[in-house]
This record gives C-alpha cells, sequence and structure tokens, in this order.
C-alpha cells in the first residue's frame, strides 16, 4: 500500500519523506490556499522534493480549458499527476491527457459507478472520499470495498487512491480491503505509528537499562 500525504506544506512533506515511507504527495485547490503560496512554485519545489507522484488539480470545468490546464502542470515535472474532477469533462479530459502518456488523478469520487467511468477513461489514480462520506452519514468505507470488487472483476489498473482521510480507522480499513494507495494529513501519519503500550515499555526498558550501567555503543 502506497503512502501519500494530503498536503501542499512543503515543511510537512520534508519531515515525512525523511522517514522514507513518502510515496507521493496530492494537493487540491484548497490545500494551495492553505500554504500561502504560488501554485506552479510550491507544485514545483514538491515535485523536486517527492520522486513518486505529485498531484495538481486542474479548476476549469470545461475539457478545452481543462486540458490545456493539464498539459501545463504535466510540464512542471515527470512525476506530476494532473488531477481532473470526477465530470463528463474531466473524465474526456483524462482520456487525452492518458493519451498524451500523462499521470491522471481523477477526483470528487462519491459512488462506484463514477469510479468504473474513471477505469473505463484510463484514469490512473481514483480518489474515492471516504471521509466527506462518512460525514453526511454514510460509511466511506462501503465505497472503498465496492470499487476494490469492481476493479478486480474487470481487471482495471486504475490505482484506488483513498482520499478524505481523517484518521488511522481510515487505513487499516483501507488496507484491509486492498486499496492501492491511501492519501492523508501529516497528522494522520504520526498518529499511525503511535501506540501507547509501545511508549510505555520504552519508558520501562529505559529505566531498566539505566539502572545496568551497560552500553551499547
Ligand atoms: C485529496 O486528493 C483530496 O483532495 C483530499 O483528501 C480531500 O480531503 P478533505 O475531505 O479532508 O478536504
Amino acid at each position: 500500500m502506497k503512502f501519500f500525504l494530503d498536503t501542499a506544506n512543503i515543511d510537512e512533506i520534508r519531515e515525512a519523506n525523511a522517514t522514507g515511507l513518502l510515496d507521493g504527495v496530492t494537493t487540491n485547490p484548497s490545500l494551495i490556499k492553505k500554504s500561502g503560496r504560488d501554485f506552479f512554485e510550491v507544485i514545483t519545489e514538491i515535485a523536486k522534493e517527492v520522486k513518486g507522484p505529485v498531484s495538481a488539480e486542474t479548476v476549469a470545468h470545461d475539457h478545452e480549458t481543462m486540458l490545456k490546464e493539464g498539459l501545463k502542470c504535466a510540464k512542471i515535472a515527470d512525476n506530476i499527476a494532473v488531477k481532473v474532477p470526477l465530470t463528463i469533462e474531466g473524465l474526456k479530459t483524462c482520456k487525452a491527457l492518458r493519451a498524451e502518456g500523462i499521470m491522471v488523478n481523477v477526483t470528487l469520487c462519491f459512488s462506484a459507478n463514477q469510479a468504473l467511468l474513471a477505469a473505463k477513461a484510463g484514469a490512473t489514480f481514483i480518489s474515492p472520499f471516504v471521509g466527506r462520506h462518512d460525514d453526511i452519514g454514510f460509511d466511506g468505507m462501503d465505497l472503498i470495498q465496492d470499487i476494490r470488487t469492481i476493479y478486480d472483476n474487470y481487471e482495471f489498473n486504475t490505482q484506488i487512491l483513498v482520499a478524505s482521510v481523517r484518521h488511522p480507522v481510515h487505513i487499516h480499513q483501507a488496507a484491509l480491503i486492498g486499496a492501492d494507495v491511501a492519501t492523508f494529513p501529516a497528522d494522520v501519519m504520526k498518529k499511525l505509528a503511535n501506540h501507547p503500550l509501545t511508549t510505555n515499555g520504552l519508558a520501562a526498558f529505559d529505566k531498566d537499562w539505566a539502572a545496568t550501567g551497560f552500553s551499547i555503543l
């Protein structure tokens, strides 16, 4: 399972990348706004920092303009995945960008049928939003399971990128289902490693080791 960081904050990306566990980055217009930085400047910097796919989202709603935006974004670096919305115009753009060999992440997916369309359009990644689904009283993970089943039924290569992740339980469930990628904020990455029994166990070992007076180095 690949781990992407869902942020446009370069400091968070550098810190996560230093673990050696980071496989890519996703951004969206809201995250770009939050970074307070120029779109092209920050995407260029992220794409240099991270070897794996870096999603840069288009903002036009019509196919022609969206395609121009996507082609421009793809020129930033070889590891750019152009993000397009799950609309008919977005799917047309996905197909056109894929024909150029450009990675495409189809975003704002909220149904299995939408995910089926994205796979048929040749998407590299489909981004179903689990947290926003939970917010309105549906279990976002049911959607991930349905997409996994459909993609396996037809042997689609589109990678399921679980997005709008809010907490470690989402990651646990996504991994059990067999999602290909999860993208999440930096605090979730830290929460994945934390366990009170690990913390307590380490403190006990520290205390006993100090009492021995031994040194390994
Ligand atoms: C990532 O590609 C999505 O844009 C992001 O995960 C959305 O997350 P949110 O629902 O927390 O805004």
